[in-house]
């Protein structure tokens, strides 16, 4: 099958979170079980674009309401990430060089999703499906069904995959006019409570609808940041899969980022190794059990609990625990948990802002890694530290749920709590420290037993691509 995937993310070309990983691996495992796999997305400037070869495969132009654009579109040379990879440059609106948070956004995906559009109409041969990612391309669906430029597309099976449906993308009506010209009986799938919203509206006119795990999907009937009623409603055309991971980026044999490799034959000597590194990079005691946080500083993740969680943690467990806390996200989470570092130094530390490299040292040299999430519609964060053998505590939500077995459980591994409170993640605090740190032999089986767990994407590539197959 010829699948082509459209996302505002793609790693390595760019990332904010999980989306970038999931769509710069499944792709590629797809080509691997013999499908050709292509991704399209903006062209951002990142560091990625000016360190690869591209060559120009189409220009064309396109109306943005009154107001006409050229795009062209650059395909990168070698096909170095295992699958096609097409950038659409749109002057002035996409090369920017953060992916999300300008007040134009909607101007910006719409005219990405408009240009996408009017380049596959232009192709002779129609790919089998194309498979849309969260609302940045949610309003694909509707435009090859209904806008009569592209009428020629009509017919291709449409996938939308739901990576977090807390983000929906409204937009009000006074906007409408952006969206090239449509049957006007149609404008009710535009529309939820009087914006127009690409998310209900992919959820309305994609063939098929998949969330990134069976948990997160039944969530979403009763919390859908008021989309409730209609994932209810289409319900039968709505089903979960869960995300797998990249086992070649994410292997701590082979992980250039970190300071020691090691295997599941080597998972002491070695994870010894990077706590080391990492207790000396964050003034941290090595001997102490290091918990840690990797992630964006919002609501959803409960990040705002953290700084409570933390100090309340330090006390109760009196000092015998350490935190790093790795991330950016609202202003006053990233200033409380500054004064929570300057008040507990030796004890707490923290990186505010992105980095790579230190995310795959943190997964590679903590012992426990919290996830107190209140929406987790997937999460991969859980899944690398698995394979890093980093115990992952976690909140009972969503993806979470669905891939980490509580100890107390038949052949649980994990630590899961039911509240996103400081209590809870202070009592699960404890459970870590009494189940495993001071259970030298127990924590060992553990490690090698989670670094065993396959979750890479073979099996949920097999998944998506029997979904596309059901598509008629
Ligand atoms: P979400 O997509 O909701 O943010 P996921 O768990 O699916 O959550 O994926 C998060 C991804 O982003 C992981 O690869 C994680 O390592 C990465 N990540 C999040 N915040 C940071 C950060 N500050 N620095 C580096 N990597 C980060
Ligand atoms: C979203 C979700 C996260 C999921 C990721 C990839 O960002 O918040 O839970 O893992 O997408 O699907």
């Amino acid at each position: 099958m010829e699948i082509i995937h459209i996302s505002a993310e793609c790693y390595p070309v760019a990332k904010a979170g999980g989306l970038g990983d999931v769509v710069g691996a499944l792709p590629k495992y797809q080509n691997k079980l013999g499908h050709v796999a292509k991704v399209v997305m903006p062209m951002y400037r990142t560091k990625f674009l000016y360190s690869n070869e591209w060559e120009l495969v189409h220009e064309g132009g396109q109306y943005l309401g009154l107001k006409w654009f050229h795009y062209s579109v650059i395909k990168e040379k070698t096909n170095k990430l295992g699958f096609d990879l097409f950038l659409v440059d749109i002057n002035g609106l996409l090369d920017r060089e953060k992916i999300y948070g300008y007040d134009d956004d909607s101007e910006r995906f719409t005219a990405f999703q408009i240009a996408v559009c009017d380049w596959l109409s232009k192709w002779q041969h129609l790919p089998d499906v194309i498979h849309v990612h969260d609302h940045q391309a949610g309003l694909i669906p509707f435009m090859i069904k209904y806008c009569y430029a592209f009428a020629h597309l009509g017919q291709i099976p449409t996938l939308f995959t739901i990576h977090n449906g807390q983000y929906q993308g409204w937009m009000g009506w006074d906007r409408s006019h952006y969206i090239p010209a449509y049957d006007s009986w149609k404008w009710g799938l535009l529309d939820w409570k009087n914006n127009i919203n690409p998310m209900a509206c992919a959820v309305r006119c994609a063939w098929k609808v998949n969330t990134v795990s069976q948990s997160y999907m039944e969530e979403l009937r009763y919390n859908a940041n008021g989309l409730e009623d209609l994932f209810e409603y289409e319900k039968g055309k709505c089903t979960g899969i869960l995300n797998g991971i990249d086992t070649e980026v994410w292997d701590p044999a082979t992980d250039e980022y970190i300071a020691k490799n090691y295997s599941v034959e080597t998972v002491e000597k070695g994870k010894r190794k990077n706590k080391k590194e990492l207790c000396k990079q964050f003034n941290l005691d090595p001997e102490k059990p290091l918990f840690t946080f990797v992630g964006r500083l919002v609501g959803e993740k409960a990040a705002d609990i953290l700084p409570d969680a933390i100090s309340s943690s330090v006390y109760q467990h009196h000092g015998n625990c350490n935190f790093l806390i790795l991330g950016s996200g609202e202003p006053v989470v990233e200033t409380q948990l500054e004064i929570v570092k300057q008040q507990l130094s030796g004890y707490v530390s923290t990186f505010i802002g992105y980095s790579e490299s230190l995310s795959h040292l943190i997964y590679a040299g903590a012992d426990f890694l919290l996830m107190p999430s209140r929406i987790e519609p997937c999460g991969l964060n859980q899944m690398y530290a698995l394979r890093y053998g980093t115990v992952p505590i976690v909140r009972n939500v969503g993806g979470l749920r669905d891939t980490v077995v509580d100890f107390g459980d038949w052949q649980g591994f994990g630590i899961r709590f039911n509240e996103a409170s400081v209590w809870d993640v202070t009592y699960s605090v404890g459970r870590a420290i009494d189940l495993y740190y001071n259970r030298k032999d127990r924590f060992h089986e553990i490690r090698e037993f989670m670094m065993n767990i396959d979750h890479s994407w073979d099996s949920s590539a097999q998944q998506y691509i029997s979904l596309y197959q059901s598509l008629k």
